[in-house]
């Protein structure tokens, strides 16, 4: 037996503390007593001189973004923030809202259910544009290039993600988003090549018997990858935007008191005529 508090005991201790520190070390946050740090920026300072969008970037990127790269940062997460209940993931949240789960986890079933068919169009558009950047950048001809990756793509798939809309002949987001990029490419905040590839992309599917224009994600993957983020944080930032207007939607159906909402009103069922069983009996 040992007695305790000897030198080696205080060793062990502090071996297994430095082991912790270790074990959860991040370059993203350092909190101590007193002290909140960002990317080593004191938090103080991000209160009173950054907005939201910036300390976004801060947080993913490690370090502040150009005043310009902030802008079109900002433009894309307010453009794709919302699309009304007719989105699943937005019908899903304010139904799981009336199931007394409360607010987070109606938010979480809304966020949970943008996969790759509902809200993952943004990410696989960016790994379009990157494919294509890719065959540019080792010499093929730009026109070539994109028919490369695009052909397959309409080939197997009928559809190329971030084209396409059920509500909008034409995206009333596309144009103010194009044209803070258009300004962009003038300012020299972005270099303007995923623009090029997407407006070539979209003048062959304008060719195409059934015309499909650029939706919200088409319009926000070109945003996010001339800003460089990779694909996956396309969707992520896809997701941190839409779970704003899922968060409004849940909150307003549970402020509605409605109980255990379906997906038809009860008297649209009442309206409904019995169906026949074909045995002769209801
Ligand atoms: C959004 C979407 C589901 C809308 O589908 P829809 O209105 O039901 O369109 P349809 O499936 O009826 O297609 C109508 C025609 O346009 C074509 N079309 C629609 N979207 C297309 C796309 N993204 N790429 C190529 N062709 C497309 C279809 O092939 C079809 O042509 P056809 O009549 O010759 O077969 C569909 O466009 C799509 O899956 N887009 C890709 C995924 C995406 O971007 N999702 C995010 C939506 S905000």
């Amino acid at each position: 037996v040992r007695p305790s508090g000897t030198d080696d005991d205080a060793a062990r201790i502090a071996a297994a503390a430095d082991e912790v520190a270790a074990w959860w070390s991040t370059e993203i946050t350092r909190i101590e007593p007193g002290i909140i740090e960002l990317r080593g920026f004191p938090i103080e300072q991000l209160i009173s001189g950054a907005d939201l969008p910036s300390v976004i970037w801060l947080l993913l990127r490690g370090e502040m973004p150009a005043e310009g790269q902030a802008r079109l940062l900002e433009a894309a997460l307010v453009s794709s923030v919302d699309h009304g209940p007719q989105a699943p993931s937005i019908a899903a949240a304010r139904m799981a809202a009336t199931c007394g789960v409360g607010l987070n986890s109606a938010v979480a079933t809304g966020v949970n259910l943008l996969g790759d068919v509902h809200g993952g169009a943004g990410q696989q558009f960016m790994t379009i544009l990157a494919d294509i950047r890719t065959r540019e950048s080792s010499g093929e001809e730009p026109h070539r290039a994109m028919r490369a990756v695009v052909k397959p793509w309409l080939a197997q798939q009928r559809y190329v993600p971030g084209f396409g809309h059920r509500v909008h002949p034409v995206d009333p987001r596309r144009k103010p988003l194009f044209s803070l990029l258009d300004s962009a490419v003038a300012d020299g905040v972005i270099d303007g090549c995923y623009l090029r590839i997407t407006r070539s992309i979209e003048a062959l599917l304008t060719e195409s018997r059934r015309p499909a224009p650029i939706n919200i994600d088409g319009c926000t993957a070109t945003v996010y990858a001339e800003l460089g983020f990779p694909p996956e944080l396309g969707r992520g930032l896809f997701v941190l935007s839409r779970a704003v207007g899922i968060l409004a939607h849940a909150w307003e159906e549970q402020g509605t008191g409605r109980r255990i909402k379906g997906p038809f009103p009860p008297t649209a069922w009442a309206r409904t005529p019995p169906r026949e069983t074909g045995r002769g009996g209801r």
